[in-house]
């Protein structure tokens, strides 16, 4: 493995040539992004991040708004008020120095068991398995296990970690990582290039897309939203800043309803809305996928208001603030709905019918951005 990976690395951006120790910021950096986003993404993000922030101690000193700023479009904010207080954490009790072993940086935020071994391997170059989604589809191969995910873990943790050899462990977990990515992906593996083909047990029996095997899978559930564009007579409309704890935590919204199992209806929704003024539903509506469920936000629009408590932006200028996609494609939305408008009032459509704005709006052109 570890000659096929002397031959075959990715050359990723994060990563020290051959023989020369890796930065274990650069190391830490790049897993906290890798987590739930791909190689490609990643990229980008990690050059503007080291180039705005070269160290731990420059990203400490950043203030979370910035960070979270520089984090836009990658997801899962939660990651980035970990990487922000980790990096505090590091320069307050550590000195600015990482720990190397594993135990250590697993007591750090938003450092989990996979990311603790992972830096301890590469950027220490300590022993350990840093399984991955990748690492189990590996193993789960090589030894066609048979039972399914979740079930099969700490099987695989076990047989991946008796793999680990006692030098190059960093250059071992990311020949692995390589592996996954490249060479033993989830459909059509490569089998022909691996360099652990004549040990697979998988590849001998031909059933390499028979594992790791599948399990149910449970389906998402779908949850109703209806958000409240509000604009006032500048042109600025109103978001708010949603509560650090939780979903999308810290970062900013444009007001909604909760978001719940049940469809609002208009009425309904309008009793969350920030401002008493003459709502009207707009047509489409605006689908997100997170990893738990799916959600479907109805947009209402409203203007003319007198002083509300909240975020004042001008629309030209909300790619400032740390506005998430679902936020983005709601913003979108109601600025091309708007632009093709007028719309009757809600008095005159939805309410009176008694449909719901998500349920009025089903057929609109928008539904399927
Ligand atoms: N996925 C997670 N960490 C990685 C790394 N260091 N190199 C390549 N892919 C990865």
């Amino acid at each position: 493995m570890l000659a096929w990976y002397d031959r075959h690395r990715r050359n990723l951006p994060w990563r020290a040539p051959p023989g020369i120790r890796p930065d274990p910021y650069r190391v830490w950096l790049s897993e906290i992004m890798l987590q739930q986003t791909t190689v490609v993404t990643v990229g980008r993000y990690f050059d503007r991040f080291v180039v705005r922030w070269p160290d731990i101690s420059t990203l400490a000193a950043a203030s979370l708004d910035e960070v979270l700023q520089l984090w836009q479009g990658l997801g899962y904010y939660a990651r980035a008020r970990n990487l922000h207080a980790c990096a505090r954490a590091i320069v307050e009790r550590h000195c600015g120095v990482f720990p190397e072993k594993a135990e250590a940086l697993r007591a750090l935020p938003g450092i989990g068991d996979y990311t603790a071994a992972a830096i301890a391997a590469i950027a220490f170059d300590r022993p350990g398995a840093a399984i991955d989604g990748n690492v189990e589809r590996v193993v789960a191969r090589l030894y066609a296990v048979p039972e399914p995910l979740p079930t099969a873990k700490p099987r695989l943790r076990a047989l991946a970690a008796a793999l680990v050899p006692d030098r190059r462990a960093g250059d071992f977990a990311q020949a692995l990582m390589d592996l996954g990515a490249t060479i033993c992906t989830p459909h059509r593996p490569r089998c022909i290039l691996c360099p652990w083909r004549s040990s697979c047990t998988a590849a001998a029996t031909g059933r390499t897309e028979d594992f790791p095997a599948r399990g149910e899978k449970p389906e998402r559930p779908l949850r109703h939203g209806v958000v409240f564009w509000l604009t006032r007579a500048d042109g600025a409309v109103l978001l708010r800043r949603r509560p650090e704890k939780g979903l999308l935590g810290g970062m900013i919204e444009i007001p909604s309803t909760p978001w719940r199992a049940s469809p609002w209806s208009f009425a309904e929704a309008l009793q969350a809305a920030p401002a008493a003024v003459a709502w009207s539903p707009l047509p489409g509506a605006v689908r997100h996928g997170f990893t738990h469920f799916l959600l479907e936000l109805a947009v209402v629009a409203g203007a003319g208001v007198g002083a509300v408590d909240g975020i004042w932006s001008q629309i030209e200028r909300l790619g400032d603030h740390a506005l998430p996609t679902l936020m983005k494609k709601v913003a979108r939305h109601a600025i091309s709905a708007l632009a093709a408008g007028p719309y009757a009032s809600p008095t005159a459509s939805a309410a009176k019918s008694g449909r719901s704005p998500s349920a009025a709006s089903r057929t609109g052109a928008n539904d399927r951005r």
